[in-house]
């Protein structure tokens, strides 16, 4: 079930006095969709987000939510539910007054707020504790109130703000689950803001990576990471070896191309059209195939291991090549520890998940 409303943002502006944050950025939300917005600390993922709250003004462009062009609107007329990284529950009042509080500026009678108030509180796991106040309550037991109090009024969009990045590991991974079942189960528009890429892959149906007040890339999860747009997304997530390499010649977008890299030949999938001239090659770490060189072929890379990392589950290879660029392989599976430092070895690009970039 889908609730509330889709997000259509039109060449929005944002600045704090003279100085853009940001700069003409068009985004469609689908309705029901978990989209989150990453990227660097400074971005614009926070202004981008209290832009949609209405906690800061346009200074150009639109959003809508659904056919309601908000964008002059403010926060209580936008029908929005928001949880902080900072909790922002009121310390002075009860779990059950904090989440309570949207309900009675809402005017809702007595009987209602409480039957929606306990319903709320049992979803999040908190039933017991109705009767707390913030400060007897655990950063995690804190952060569900405030998930609580953003859903009970039943927004049209739910706006989050990194509500994790407080909490411990253990605690982010619980909490974590229990925003995804409830966004599930609501089916409630999100936005959800973070810095951490695992969450981001982990949560959402799409998302937006953010580079200095522009988006680099939209696309789903595996999107981003299996084709990123550029060198920029492809380092930003998940861990990505780029190479300067040479395209003998113009290339069509998702066309496979022959690139010259380290002195040698090597066939990866252009990610967009590219002119001939430099270009760069983005490999992730456990897509390149590793083997000892008496197995080199034509098509092989010849390295050298600088250094292993036994990992448990993996082994991560630090390997050198001719021309004294270093790659980072990652071998699983059995025997993922048999190359030791020293060896030498012949490297396989695989054209299905090599790419090549913009430069
Ligand atoms: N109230 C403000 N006045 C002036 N400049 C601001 C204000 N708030 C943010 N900025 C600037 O706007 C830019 C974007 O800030 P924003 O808080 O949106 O980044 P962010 O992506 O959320 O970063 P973080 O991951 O650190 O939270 C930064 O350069 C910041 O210094
Ligand atoms: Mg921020």
């Amino acid at each position: 079930m889908s609730t509330g409303t889709g997000i259509r943002i039109e060449q929005l502006r944002v600045g704090y006095g003279a100085q853009p944050v940001i700069d003409g950025l068009s985004l469609e939300i689908e309705r029901g969709a978990f989209f989150t917005l990453l990227g660097p600390s400074g971005c614009g993922k926070t202004t981008l987000l209290r832009c949609i709250a209405g906690f800061v003004t346009a200074s150009g462009g639109h959003i809508r939510f659904g056919e309601r062009d908000v964008t002059a609107l403010p926060p209580h007329q936008r029908d929005i539910g928001m949880v902080f990284q900072d909790y922002a529950l009121f310390p002075d009042k009860t779990v059950f007054d904090n989440v309570a509080y949207g309900l009675r500026a809402r005017r809702q009678d007595a009987a209602t707020i409480t039957r929606k108030v306990g319903e709320a509180l049992e979803r999040v796991g908190l039933g017991a504790l109705a009767s707390r106040q913030p400060a007897a309550l655990s950063g995690g037991q804190r952060q569900r109130v405030a998930l609580a109090r953003a859903l009970v009024i039943q927004p049209q969009v739910l706006l989050m703000d990194e509500p994790l990045s407080n909490l411990d590991a253990k605690l982010r991974l619980q909490v974590r689950e229990t925003i995804a079942e409830l966004q599930a189960e609501a089916g409630i528009t999100t936005v959800f803001v973070t810095h951490d890429q695992d969450e981001a892959l982990a949560l959402s149906h799409r998302i937006g990576v953010m580079h200095q007040g522009r988006l680099a890339q939209v696309g789903t999860p595996a999107q981003i990471y299996r084709e990123p747009a550029s060198g920029y997304v492809a380092d930003f997530v998940g861990a990505a070896n780029l190479l300067p390499v040479d395209l003998p010649m113009a290339v069509a977008g998702g066309a496979i191309a022959r690139v010259a890299v380290a002195g040698r030949s090597a066939l990866a999938r252009a990610a967009t059209a590219l002119p001939a001239g430099p270009a760069m090659l983005m490999a992730r770490p456990e897509d390149i195939g590793l083997a000892p060189d008496r197995e080199a072929t034509a098509d092989t890379l010849p390295g050298r291991i600088q250094r292993r990392q036994y990992l448990g589950d993996k082994t991560s290879y630090r390997v050198q090549l001719e021309n004294g660029l270093a790659l980072q392989v990652d071998r699983h599976g059995a025997n993922h520890d048999a190359h030791q430092a020293g060896d030498a070895v012949a490297l396989r690009l695989d054209p299905a998940t090599t790419r090549v970039l913009p430069a």
